[in-house]
């Protein structure tokens, strides 16, 4: 019995070691460790042995079958590895070959233009919070002293909200105006850019969700000059060159003087032309003092301090940069729209 176990070992040793396919492994198996194999065999053989031997001998065929188990699976691997690299070999690589392009996304042009501003802004010294959209009441209107039944309520049609505290989606960036006041200690400046909802009907240049940036200093002793001057910096900074403004008087209740300010036409120069409507100047900048009510509600003295405040609209400003003539186009979520803002 001893001299066959020793046989068939050294039987399957050679075998399994010369084995050169998987095929050849998978017949190996079968034939030694199978259940009509070798091996098997050996253990059902051990019945013809005298008890006392039973054991040891046992012992050395199940140490074969676990031995023969461990050599075929090792060698499995080795043969598979054999196969890959004769492959890679008989494979002709070609390191120029283009490879296969990923799509790629891009930044929407909003995007891109407030990542702009913010950079401007940020180097000027202006810190940038954000807001939340589903905004109170208070913080929408109230706080900036417009009250229930003002009629300036009407100039912002309202998306209300069916949950509990008068919450509604905020219909301009203003009511950061108060929630700085309450959250920085003067004196400061800062913008909050975001999305804003009106309840409107949509035509090519309104749009029911849009974008405007707000922009807001807080100091002693600010006077309509300091307001002018930031403006043509600013935009200055935006458009890369010295823009001529113009200023009317805007209203607003949450700014005392309000203005509108506008800048010369950039298609036609001043000339005259569609996009201006042919005034030759652009509305693009409603801006103001801050009212004093409005300082008081950000729990400041209007006595010692004062500021100025605007409300860009972004999503005009990016149809001016880019010739866009109907703002549908912006949020629509044509991807043949967005795609040509790729290498902007
Ligand atoms: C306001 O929203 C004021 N909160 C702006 C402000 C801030 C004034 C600080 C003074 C001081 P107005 O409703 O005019 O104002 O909107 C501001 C800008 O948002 C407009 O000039 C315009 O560019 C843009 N805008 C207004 N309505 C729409 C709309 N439906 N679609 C796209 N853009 C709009």
């Amino acid at each position: 019995m001893l001299e066959r176990i020793g046989e068939v070992a050294a039987e399957a040793r050679r075998s399994i070691a010369g084995a050169a396919d998987e095929e050849s492994l998978r017949e190996l198996q079968v034939r030694y460790l199978g259940r009509k194999g070798e091996v098997t065999a050996l253990l059902k053989g051990m019945g013809g042995l005298p008890p006392e031997e039973r054991p040891r001998v046992g012992g050395m065929v199940n140490a074969l079958r676990d031995e023969l188990t461990a050599a075929i699976e090792a060698r499995h691997q080795e043969v598979q590895a054999q196969e890959i690299r004769r492959r890679l070999a008989a494979t002709p690589f070609d390191a120029t070959l283009p490879g296969i392009p990923r799509p790629v996304g891009a930044l929407h042009p909003l995007s891109h233009i407030q990542e702009e501003l913010e950079d401007i802004f940020l180097s000027m010294g202006f810190i940038i919070p954000d807001y939340p959209e589903a905004e109170s009441e208070h913080f929408n209107f109230e706080a900036l002293n417009i009250p229930d039944d003002h009629p300036a309520r009407d100039m912002q049609d309202t998306f209300w909200l069916d949950l509990p505290g008068r919450l509604l989606l905020r219909t301009h960036t203003s009511p950061g105006q108060v929630r700085s006041m309450r959250e920085f200690t003067p004196p400061f400046r800062a913008i909050f850019p975001g999305r804003v909802y009106r309840y409107e009907a949509v035509d090519a240049s309104h749009e029911h969700t849009f974008h405007q940036v707000e922009g807001i200093l807080v100091d002693r002793e600010v006077s309509v000059a300091n307001l002018i001057h930031s403006m043509k910096v600013l935009l200055a900074e935006i458009f890369g060159r010295e823009m001529t403004i113009r200023l009317r008087p805007g209203y607003f209740p949450f700014v005392e003087p309000g203005f509108e300010l506008d800048i010369r036409c950039t298609v036609c120069g001043g000339g005259g032309c569609p996009v201006c409507k042919r005034s030759g100047w652009l509305e693009l900048l409603p801006c103001g003092l801050i009212h004093p009510a409005v300082l008081r509600a950000g729990g400041l003295d209007p006595g010692a301090w004062s500021g100025w405040a605007f409300g860009l609209g972004l999503s005009r400003l990016v149809m001016m940069k880019y010739g866009i003539d109907d703002i549908r186009l912006l949020l629509g979520g044509d991807v043949r729209f967005v795609e040509q803002f790729r290498k902007v």
